[in-house]
């Protein structure tokens, strides 16, 4: 097989966002796109050269085209081995594990999470790097530089890597394994939870409902909720992977998962419902007749780990993103372990976990995990909440009822504002960004303002910085309001408006949410006036 170095010329969009480079599927097939894009990551990540590099994706419309790409450019930059999954398949936790195990130097996962696939849908690929978490912002921004001036790319000519034969196979000098996507994985969930327990669960009549959406975790809940843990076939549903991901829209939330929300509310709904997204990092959580919101199961999963095998020596401490609620505070509060707030994106998280000063982490975006990896994993939490409902044999309501009684309730919603004109977007950033500074000691109905800040990070651990980070008005410990621009949209500009309210009284538990968080809308309009400067007069996604 030819060696060739290809003239091309730079595209200058090619900069990873929080989750990577998301673009169009057309976008990708452009000529030489992908290809300078991965050439940046070889040249500027030199460790890959002799090293190891783990490849896989969400199972995606133009997965396997780039995976035979990728595999080619490996093989002409030296790279000595690559780990793929068979099929092309490994869902994002799973690589992260690979990438660990393998000791690998990095890793390709070719996803763009739960957007749509398809031809008409979008594709994307995030680079995570030795020890399995994401590019840091350094590193992205030294490959988006260097993406602007890239000449050339190197490939191998008339490579194929037959995808579904495990083994190992040869490119040129370098060796290429096909394993089994779930294999790894599933042996290091056992390492974390009691098997015997759920499965003990499921024999006593327990159920669960996973919906794999269509996209990459299928194969995962077949072994691991049916093979090993013995329940029923139907706990699982939509559990094969489509290139088109059924035509829908693979996000765990209220919206895009609604007929697991009215089966969890109907008659003979079961114990445990939950689903993933495209790419099998995020997860949602639901009991009969009850949503948990992702910063309550963080808050719960927080209050309940220590008692799974996994954790027993306890938690080393805890990290939440800053617009994620501030439920998990008060359970690390009383088990005397340090909350760290940082900015939106799991890779702020991959210090923390590095030093082992957090063991548990998660995100209001239906995301959490712990050190097992450096991502977020939507399968693990699902064995974890099923762990927990085997070991105190309480349902979810009874869990979140007890825990709500114990530490207060945080009432949660995220209000998203999609494909604004970026100039309106800035705009209503800017516009709340100039009053910050007269916003304390105000009053707005039952709500004074107590702080109001741009947020900024400094890394404990390396001391970097990460500025503009959102903008957040605090109401002491009664409310938040939190505004920014998402960081992963593909069309337009995105606005996000994050809305808290806490209540700790017997009597003001078992509100809805959206009741309980009408008084705070209103003080938002008036505090960030977001209909009023976009013309909107609801948000796009009530999440
Ligand atoms: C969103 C979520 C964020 C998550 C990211 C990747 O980013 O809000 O929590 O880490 O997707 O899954 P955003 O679009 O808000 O920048
Ligand atoms: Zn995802």
């Amino acid at each position: 097989m030819p060696l060739r170095e290809i003239a091309s010329k730079p595209y200058p969009d090619q900069k990873s966002g929080t989750a990577g480079l998301r673009k169009k599927v057309a976008v990708f097939q452009q000529p030489h796109y992908l290809e300078n894009f991965l050439q940046s990551i070889f040249d500027v990540d030199t460790r890959l050269r002799g090293g190891a590099l783990v490849i896989g994706g969400d199972g995606r419309y133009h997965n396997r085209t780039a995976i035979q790409t990728a595999i080619a450019m490996a093989a002409a930059n030296g790279v000595s081995r690559v780990i793929v999954g068979q099929g092309g398949l490994l869902s994002t936790p799973a690589a992260s594990h690979l990438i660990r195990t393998r000791r690998a130097a990095g890793g390709f996962i070719l996803t763009a999470s739960h957007n749509p696939a398809g031809m008409d849908g979008d594709f994307g690929i995030k680079y995570n790097v030795a020890g399995g978490g994401q590019a840091t912002e350094g590193l992205t921004d030294r490959l988006y530089e260097h993406s602007k001036q890239i000449q050339r790319y190197r490939t191998l000519e008339g490579v194929y890597v037959d995808l579904e034969r495990r083994g190992l196979q040869t490119v040129g000098s370098m060796e290429v394994e096909v394993v089994d996507c779930v294999d790894d994985y599933a042996a290091l969930m056992q390492m974390l939870f009691d098997f015997d327990r759920i499965r003990d669960w499921f024999k006593r009549g327990h159920s669960l409902r996973f919906d794999a959406m269509h996209a990459v975790t299928g194969p995962y809940a077949q072994r691991l909720f049916v093979d090993l843990l013995g329940a029923p076939l139907s706990s699982i549903q939509n559990a094969s992977p489509l290139e088109d991901f059924g035509g829908g829209h693979p996000d765990p939330n209220l919206i895009y998962a609604r007929h697991l929300v009215d089966l969890m509310h109907s008659e003979g709904a079961p114990d445990l419902g939950a689903a993933s997204d495209g790419d099998g990092d995020r997860n949602m959580i639901l009991g009969r007749g009850i949503f948990i919101s992702p910063g309550d199961s963080l808050a719960m999963l927080c209050a309940h780990l220590h008692e799974l095998p996994g954790y027993r020596r306890g938690l080393a401490g805890v990290a939440r993103s800053m617009p994620t609620c501030r439920a998990v505070d008060h359970v690390a509060k009383a088990l005397g372990m340090t909350c760290y707030e940082t900015p939106t994106g799991w890779k702020f998280f991959a210090n923390l976990l590095d030093a082992g000063r957090i063991t548990l982490c998660g995100e209001e975006s239906f995301g959490t995990s712990s050190d097992h990896v450096r991502e977020k994993d939507g399968v693990w939490a699902v064995l974890a909440w099923l762990n927990v409902l085997a070991a105190t044999q309480l349902s979810v309501r009874e869990i979140a009822e007890r825990h709500w009684r114990r530490f207060g309730r945080h009432y949660y919603a995220r209000h998203d504002y999609d494909e604004l004109p970026a100039s309106t977007a800035t705009q209503v950033m800017q516009t709340l960004a100039s009053t910050l500074l007269e916003l304390p000691g105000k009053r707005f109905g039952d709500y004074t303002v107590t702080d109001a800040d741009e947020f900024n990070y400094r890394d404990p651990v390396d001391g970097s910085i990460a500025t503009n980070q959102g903008l957040r008005v605090t109401f002491g410990e009664a409310a938040r309001l939190i505004v920014r621009l998402s960081g992963t949209g593909t069309k337009g500009a995105t606005l996000r408006l994050y809305l808290e309210r806490y209540e700790n009284n017997e009597t003001t538990l078992g509100w809805k949410t959206s009741e309980a968080l009408a008084p705070l809308v209103n003080v938002a309009e008036k505090i960030a006036r977001v209909a009023d400067i976009t013309g909107r007069r609801a948000p796009s996604v009530v999440t």
